[in-house]
């Protein structure tokens, strides 16, 4: 393997990006109860700072094992930590890898950087999970002048497919179509004034779930999207998006948050407002993610519809980088399977209804 040194601009971020705190879940949230089922899963919604301390990372790689530079979009979610964690787990030292972790903070510049940071320091492959689609043409051409192959991870990036190995994640246009097909199904033909909460402005999580929520919405004239603003996938953000729609104009009767966390931000808007939602309130709430924590809002009736957006991927990553080691060829795209759930009281022929069990067998 290769000589591996981080540079001194690499140590800063990450050491800044890691001392930065973690986006958390809606406070009034009930803890998971640990079973053994859960076990792994709670190590995996463990706090990135404590699972990859930066002196850690810079240790130099045992021999033979495989340097992995991973370049995370940040710590803005629960599921991001969720995502985060697996990785940790996945590229261990007990598994041959060192993992070369950065923190981007939802930088897209300083997520550029980071990569060309491994690039420099002729990092075996790069797992890039990108802020945002645009802009990496010229970083990632010169990951393969290098010849360092790059697997992107979670979200998808416009560059040229010549320009890295292969591309991993959900099918984000899907899960919006699942939620506007849940809730269409839902609805039954009543009229729906709507929010959406977006996530981060460029990411093609949300532009895809923005696309497919909106091909089903194109066959609803019953459906009004009165606005849509980005939360930036955090709970602040939620909360304060969904506080100016109140504002605004305060007749809606559906939400559609693009992840949890807004979602519970936007909870908190609502409650603070008298606004009632969920199970025999006025407002009806489209979530994804599905963590833990969604869905135990879902469960509670709170949240109507929660799509799943796995974030155990890092598996999939290593088996194509196996595969590169061994000089197999990859597909050039995996979708990572995921499903959707709504709330006791729904049926539907798109979701799971949910359960005490199927919540007990959340693994993160
Ligand atoms: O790219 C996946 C999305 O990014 C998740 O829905 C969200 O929670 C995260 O921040």
């Amino acid at each position: 393997m290769k000589k591996k040194l981080l540079s001194a601009v690499l140590s800063v971020a990450m050491v800044s990006a890691l001392l930065v705190g973690c986006g958390a879940a809606k406070e009034e949230a009930a803890a998971p109860a640990a079973t053994e089922e859960a076990a792994p899963a709670a190590e995996e919604a463990a706090p990135a700072e404590e699972a990859a301390p930066a002196e850690e990372a810079e240790a130099p790689a045992a021999d033979g094992s495989i340097v992995v530079g991973m370049a995370q979009v940040g710590h803005e979610s629960d599921w991001r930590m969720a995502n985060t964690n697996n990785y940790q787990d996945v590229f261990s030292a007990d598994n041959g890898y060192e993992l070369q972790f950065v923190d981007c903070d939802n930088d897209n510049a300083a997520q550029i950087e980071a990569v060309r940071n491994f690039i420099t320091q002729e990092v075996d492959y790069i797992c890039l999970a990108p802020i945002e689609t645009a802009g990496w043409d010229a970083v990632l051409q010169e990951a393969k002048d290098a010849g360092i192959p790059v697997i992107i991870v979670d979200r998808t990036v416009d560059a040229d497919k010549s320009l890295y190995s292969t591309s991993l994640g959900c099918d984000m246009v899907a899960e919006g179509e699942t939620a506007g097909n849940c809730l269409a199904e839902y609805l039954n033909g009543a009229e729906a004034k709507i929010y959406v909460i977006e996530g981060s402005v460029g990411a093609s999580a949300t532009l895809g779930r923005t696309e497919g929520f909106n091909n089903i919405a194109a066959q609803h004239s019953e459906w009004t999207i009165i606005d849509s603003q980005s939360g930036d996938f955090t709970q602040n953000g939620g909360q304060e998006v969904m506080e100016s729609f109140i504002k605004s104009n305060p007749d809606f009767n559906v939400v559609v948050c693009q992840n949890d966390n807004e979602a519970y931000g936007a909870m908190d808007a609502m409650d603070a407002a008298g606004i009632t939602y969920g199970e025999g309130g006025d407002v009806t709430i489209i979530s994804y993610d599905a963590t833990h924590d969604g869905l135990q809002y879902t469960l509670d009736g709170k949240i109507s519809i929660n799509v799943e957006c796995n974030p155990l991927q890092a598996a999939v990553a290593e088996q194509v980088i196996q595969k590169l080691q061994a000089g197999e060829a990859v597909d050039e795209r995996t979708v990572v399977p995921d499903e959707a759930f709504v709330a006791p009281s729904i049926t539907s022929s798109y979701a799971t209804t949910m359960s005490q069990a199927v919540l007990d067998g959340r693994k993160y």
